[in-house]
């Protein structure tokens, strides 16, 4: 399907963006893991996280959705998952695909995982090597990729220091370590987000951090409780009505219940920087998770640097960091970012591809790349490459060009915000 977006004048109003996508999937997973019921609220039902529910379903957990937005998880323990009778698929869901197999290594069972074209290029040795350190019996295909088997094996738990800043690695070796016997440190050198490790302490696993070295260590072997879970509102897809709100020329909106985790801001940190007019407001914690009111404002915007150990803080953000960077004045230098080749699709090429198409100055490296603006936009039919939040970018990029904007694929952005089209749409009728 195509989105077609054009010129508005601005956005307005208060904009509902649904719950956190990293914390729904962990809901469901940590959820399944532990004994009794567990009731997520503001649970996001969108395409990756319902691979979740499905793979999880197969796996023997049941799930109830008593609204809405909720979600209940019916806990199998640690080892009470039975073996699925099928091939488990992720669908688009990279998230999953790396999470998953910390909790099937250390069953008693065989398992085969694999997901759509782009999940399977996604890089998989980052999780088996160190799930094989613990002990665990994995198959990759190609030596790297979906699809990957396991023959369920038991665990022992590790120190391991990361080479690769990946929230979705460290998750997976967390559960795995806390089905393994012993315990297992993780060293982090760049902090990923937190998320996981905020919901294990909420469901009483036994962790401890230490904030110097960076390092989180978890007792193998400890039965979780379910628990009831608040889940805020995702501030990566905020990101989108953020900048929309930013670049166009007279709008003001609000955003309520928006996780504002220090570990997921980076976004916030790189547009204050810019000069962007964002206020936080009523900040507060539920679920061991922060969250706050944001009122957002037009904003004259200036080119930033943004590196090193930013970048995890905002990987997600960079395809909109892009559409804002195309409207500020100078350069936006952006470098060590090279995992963006890596994502749902090789964002870097991606980006730098579908701005130029729109006139957009724009310069790619291995790394990265670099925007000189501000660009005056001329609408063109742009792909998304599948990717959710390519789609979403360009639609933005769209609301400030000249003429139509048509970009290819747009049932992509179904993964991770159903209701964009429609609040894209309210937001911009005043
Ligand atoms: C995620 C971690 C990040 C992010 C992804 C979600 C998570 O991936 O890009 O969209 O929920 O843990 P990496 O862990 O590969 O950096």
């Amino acid at each position: 399907m195509d989105l077609k977006v054009n010129k508005v004048s601005g956005l307005r109003g208060k904009v509902k963006i649904p719950g956190d996508k990293s914390i729904s999937h962990r809901a469901a997973i940590i959820g399944s893991l532990a004994k009794g019921k567990t009731l997520a609220k503001n649970f996001l039902f969108s395409g990756d996280c319902l691979s979740t529910l499905r793979c999880l379903e197969q796996l023997g957990v049941k799930f109830d959705q008593p609204n809405k937005n909720s979600l209940i998880i019916e806990g199998v323990g640690l080892r009470g998952f039975s073996e699925p009778l099928d091939v488990l698929n992720v669908g688009n869901s990279g998230t999953t695909l790396r999470i998953l197999p910390g909790i099937l290594a250390g069953q008693d069972f065989f398992s085969v995982l694999t997901g759509d074209q782009s999940a399977r290029k996604r890089p998989m040795k980052r999780v088996a090597e160190p799930l094989k350190m613990m002990g665990a019996k994995i198959w990759l295909r190609g030596g790297d990729f979906a699809p990957i088997a396991l023959l369920g094996s038991p665990l022992n738990g590790i120190t391991y220091l990361m080479p690769v800043a990946s929230a979705q690695v460290k998750t997976s070796l967390l559960l795995a370590g806390l089905i393994a016997r012993g315990k297992t440190k993780i060293i982090e050198k760049v902090k990923s987000r937190n998320h996981t490790e905020k919901m294990l302490k909420l469901f009483g696993a036994s962790l401890e951090e230490e904030v110097e070295e960076n390092s989180i260590t978890i007792k193998g072997e400890t039965d979780l409780k379910g628990v009831e879970i608040d889940i805020p509102n995702d501030l990566s897809a905020a990101a989108f009505f953020i900048v929309g709100a930013l670049i166009t020329p007279s709008s003001e909106i609000t955003i309520d219940n928006l996780g504002i985790n220090p570990t997921r801001m980076g976004i916030i940190e790189v547009l204050l920087k810019m000069g962007a007019q964002i206020e936080i407001l009523e900040e507060r914690t539920i679920s061991e998770e922060p969250r706050a009111n944001l009122l957002v404002k037009t904003s004259n915007l200036k080119g930033v640097r943004i590196s090193d150990n930013l970048i995890p803080k905002l990987i997600d953000e960079i395809p909109i960091i892009a559409i804002a960077a195309s409207q500020a004045e100078g350069e936006t230098l952006i470098e060590g970012a090279k995992e963006l080749r890596v994502k749902e699709t090789d964002r870097i090429r991606a980006i730098t591809t579908e701005l130029k198409k729109m006139g957009v100055w724009v310069d790619e490296f291995e790394d990265g790349f670099s925007i000189k603006g501000p660009n005056k936009l001329k609408g063109a039919r742009v792909k998304s490459y599948g990717d959710h939040r390519m789609a979403m970018a360009l639609a933005v990029a769209g609301l400030v060009a000249e003429g139509e904007t048509v970009i290819e694929e747009a049932d992509c952005i179904n993964i991770s915000f159903p209701s964009f089209k429609e609040e894209l749409e309210r937001a911009c009728q005043f």
